[in-house]
């Protein structure tokens, strides 16, 4: 078990550049599994999220190779279209391999997913999307067994309920070699979502309108090998612009895409900050004391992203006033509240709403990372706390941040990794 030890008080300063998308990358590879061929897709980041997905891929029988951050994955020689639930449990989004699986091979056959640290994660639209496909959907022992084995998949038009970003991932991943035209109305409009689809079309699949709520997929017989390069993260880099924010300096984010930051630079200039856009770079300079931020909601793209969340709530509890959050697509995803209070943080949560008295600095503490972007909160409250911080349980946070200890020592930051066994030894 690892922990992350940081020295607060640093100002992170310089340049850097960004990850590729976690969002992105994994509906990608699966997407894979549909080219019965070879893929090649660069800036994949070293993330476990991705090395869980590849462990899948493998599973089901594909050829996949490393070679620093681009994955080549050979699915010319998938035989299996079940995924066991030891897979399915590393990686929380894994329910994206069902259009993936069914897709290319007529059925899926996936445990149930199950809740995990942010909600219950229901997949309703996502079985739903099956059926009107024409598959079969049943259950067997915690198992979902999708079959359209007879009649093969068959476009159609699906109107999503809430504009879900693994349904309409789904939708997408099955429809793309499925008989005739699927139109998919109230589908999400991340930006992940017009990476999915900008891979595929690469592939010779032919989808129209991704980033918009109406997407069209025509059905095609067979994709072709091609190459692609991940869009950069746009959750990483928000985070490590609201830990610029939160130490005083000044940071500039090199090849990013400015445009999917807006949702997040609003709210960082409500807090005082400079932020200044030139091309593909987005430079922050904080202007410490912050500013409260009177109140995020967050919603689907192009509103505030839930990811962001729990780092935006850690900028709030030292800016100077009272901030309110509203919490709209996870109904508990305030799990890092409690870790926050460790700092000396002020925040009341009820329900869905959390407000947020921000005091005049936060003290180093010993705590948890209780899921992946919370546990980023953590970071960022041990970077502008004073004195030591302690984070346990990083194992979520290396779910989606690539060595975020050596991009924020590099900026900077006092910080290490340690192994708790190095750290009783030492102390
Ligand atoms: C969600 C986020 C995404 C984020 C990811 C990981 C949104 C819209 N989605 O994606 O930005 O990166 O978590 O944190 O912000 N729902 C159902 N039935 C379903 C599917 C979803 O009721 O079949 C509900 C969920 O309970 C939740 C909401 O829809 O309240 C968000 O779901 P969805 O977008 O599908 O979640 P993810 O794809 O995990």
């Amino acid at each position: 078990m690892n922990k992350i030890i940081v020295n607060g008080g640093k100002k992170l300063n310089g340049e850097v550049s960004v990850q590729g998308a976690k969002n992105s990358v994994l509906p990608i590879l699966v997407a894979t599994l549909l080219v019965n061929g070879v893929s090649v897709i660069h800036n994949c980041p070293y993330i476990s999220d991705v090395d869980a997905t590849i462990k899948i891929l493998r599973y089901l029988g594909c050829k996949v190779t490393r070679e620093e951050h681009t994955v080549i994955v050979d699915s010319s020689t998938m035989c299996r279209n079940d995924v066991p639930d030891s897979l399915m449990r590393e990686m929380r989004s894994s329910i994206v391999f069902l259009g993936g699986i069914i897709g290319r091979m007529g059925k899926a056959v996936l445990s149930t997913p199950g809740g995990c640290e942010i909600g219950l994660r229901p997949i309703d639209l996502h079985l739903s999307a099956m059926e009107q496909f024409g598959a079969k959907v049943t259950t067997e022992n915690g198992f979902i067994i999708c079959s359209a084995e007879e009649k093969g998949l068959c476009g159609t038009r699906i109107v999503l309920s809430f504009p879900s970003v693994g349904a309409t991932e789904n939708i997408i991943l099955a429809s793309t070699l499925a008989k005739g035209t699927t139109i998919i109305s109230n589908a999400a409009r991340e930006p992940e979502i017009i990476d999915l689809a900008d891979f595929l079309n690469g592939c010779g699949a032919k989808i129209y309108g991704a980033g918009d709520s109406t997407i069209v997929i025509e059905g095609v017989s067979r994709l072709n090998s091609t190459e692609h390069t991940v869009i950069p993260d746009r959750i990483v880099a928000a985070t490590y612009l609201i830990a610029t924010a939160m130490t005083g300096g000044k940071v500039t984010f090199k090849d990013v895409i400015p445009s999917h930051l807006g949702p997040i630079i609003q709210p960082l200039r409500e807090s005082g900050c400079l932020v200044f856009v030139k091309e593909k770079n987005v430079t922050i300079s904080s202007q410490k004391p912050l500013k409260r931020i009177k109140m995020i909601r967050t919603m689907p793209h192009p509103g505030f992203p839930t990811d962001v969340q729990a780092q935006m709530m850690a900028l709030t509890t030292i800016a100077d006033g009272t901030s309110v959050f509203i919490e709209n697509i996870f109904e508990s995803r305030y799990k890092h509240i409690g870790e926050l209070l460790r700092f000396g943080a002020k925040i009341h949560a009820e329900g869905r709403m959390a407000v947020v008295e921000g005091v005049k600095a936060l003290n180093g503490a010993n705590v948890k990372a209780t899921d992946l972007r919370g546990g980023s909160a953590m970071l960022l409250a041990g970077l502008s706390a004073k004195g030591k911080t302690e984070i346990s349980e990083i194992y979520h946070i290396d779910r989606g941040y690539e060595e975020p200890e050596k991009v924020l020592e590099y900026l900077g930051a006092d910080i290490k990794r340690m192994k708790v066994n190095e750290e009783t030894t030492t102390e």
